[in-house]
């Protein structure tokens, strides 16, 4: 008879704190950190988190409704609850990476937001996920942005996010770890001694043990993948874009596809507006995770007055900080149609793969029910400011119009 160890951890995890201090032990330290990202004093990367502990609830004693719902749309897209997966660059940190967080958002209903700078090909993930969205980055000419559209379009991408909140500001505080330009033989022996305390982590890569550093939704046709750098590099070296290259993109999106564009990275009333303006159906209030200009105010303090200016106008989502779904209750409440996660889920895929991010989405709908439970609501439409007690000054008007 098999006897069970009756002490073998359960992989399974009761919140994202279990779940980081698990991809921490896991994984070898430059990649833990990688994950960690921020920039420069870490300021609005706490922020975004602390934020929402600023905000308290008002629970009902009695009285509360048996049924709740919160299904909803993004960008055309029926979602079974309001997060939808942010797009992260770093997925390489297991074998299946984006592959992974594809399957378990389709799993759970949701869509999976994919990285230019994925380690997976669009045409993998929008083969597990129907509802993926592919970003994009200004990089790269014209004609070379419109063949990634394109390539994404004919993959079955629903959507286009333009990521355009990045300032290259590269230092950190803390120490940013190395990542190698490329991992072969040389760099594995290099790296040996971060790596070889987690031979777990490292023996998941299969026969060569080796991740990925590419970038292969940047390829040109026919052509090899850039390494990371050689896409960093790329980027580093596009003139940034104007808002009529924004209106450029979408109409580009619009002609190829007929499907919906979203701006992520608005922190400000008056770009809000300019978004609106070139055409955008949906924006992300998103700092960028704390990973640009450090001291921009948490998101959910920007949140309130972006969605009273345009939220009549377009979709607006809110992504940055959130990490149980009382967070994703007081988002919607302050304006957003939906949230987007970022470390949530990479703590989850470092944590267990594809269960840990399927864990991390069950956490957070356990934790929009148990709000709107607290709350008597039966609904998340039914979500408003005024059900919160909010501190005066919580709100953030950025670049309101004159
Ligand atoms: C490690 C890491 C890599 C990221 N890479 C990208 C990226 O490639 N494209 C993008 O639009 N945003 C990227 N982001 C930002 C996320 O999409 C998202 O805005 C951010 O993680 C939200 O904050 P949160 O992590 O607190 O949820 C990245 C964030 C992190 C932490």
């Amino acid at each position: 008879m098999k006897v069970e160890n009756p002490w073998k951890q359960n992989p399974w995890f009761e919140s994202v704190a279990v779940a980081q201090q698990r991809a921490r032990k896991r994984l070898p330290a430059p990649v833990y950190a990688a994950l960690v990202a921020g920039s420069e004093r870490g300021l609005t990367l706490r922020d975004n988190e602390a934020a929402f502990g600023e905000i308290g609830f008002a629970p009902h004693v009695a009285g509360q409704q048996a049924e709740r719902s919160m299904a909803t749309t993004v960008m055309g897209q029926d979602i079974s609850l309001p997060v939808v997966i942010s797009p992260t660059g770093v997925q390489a940190v297991h074998p299946d990476g984006e592959v992974a967080v594809a399957r378990a958002a389709a799993a759970r209903g949701t869509v999976m937001g994919l990285s230019n700078f994925a380690s997976k090909s669009v045409e993998e993930v929008c083969a597990v996920n129907d509802r993926t969205f592919f970003q994009m980055y200004w990089t790269g000419d014209r004609d070379v942005m419109i063949q990634r559209m394109d390539r994404a379009r004919a993959a079955g991408a629903q959507g286009l996010i333009a990521t355009l909140d990045w300032s290259f500001s590269m230092g950190r505080d803390w120490g940013s770890p190395e990542i190698p330009e490329k991992i072969d033989l040389k760099t594995m022996i290099r790296m040996a001694p971060k790596v070889a305390t987690k031979p777990r982590w490292l023996w998941q890569f299969g026969p060569r043990h080796i991740p990925d550093l590419t970038a292969p939704n940047l390829a040109p046709p026919g052509g090899d993948a850039p390494t990371f750098f050689g896409a960093y590099y790329e980027w580093m070296s596009t003139p940034p874009p104007s808002w009529q290259d924004v209106a450029w993109m979408r109409e580009q999106w619009e002609q190829m596809s007929g499907k919906p564009f979203m701006l992520k990275g608005v922190c400000r009333v008056d770009d809000a507006l300019r978004a609106v303006d070139a055409g955008a159906d949906a924006i992300s209030v998103s700092n960028h995770g704390g990973n640009n200009l450090d001291g921009t105010p948490a998101s959910i303090r920007m949140l309130k007055p972006v969605a009273d200016a345009v939220g009549e106008q377009l979709e607006v989502l809110l992504d940055g900080g959130i990490r149980r779904g009382s967070d994703v209750v007081k988002a919607l409440a302050l304006g957003a149609r939906s949230v987007m996660i970022g470390r949530a889920y990479l703590w989850g895929l470092g944590a267990n793969g594809q269960a840990g991010v399927e864990n991390v989405l069950d956490i957070l709908r356990g934790g929009i029910d148990s709000a709107l439970l607290g709350m008597g609501l039966s609904s998340i439409d039914e979500l408003h400011p005024g059900l919160f007690d909010i501190p005066d000054g919580f709100h953030r008007t950025l670049g309101a119009p004159a």
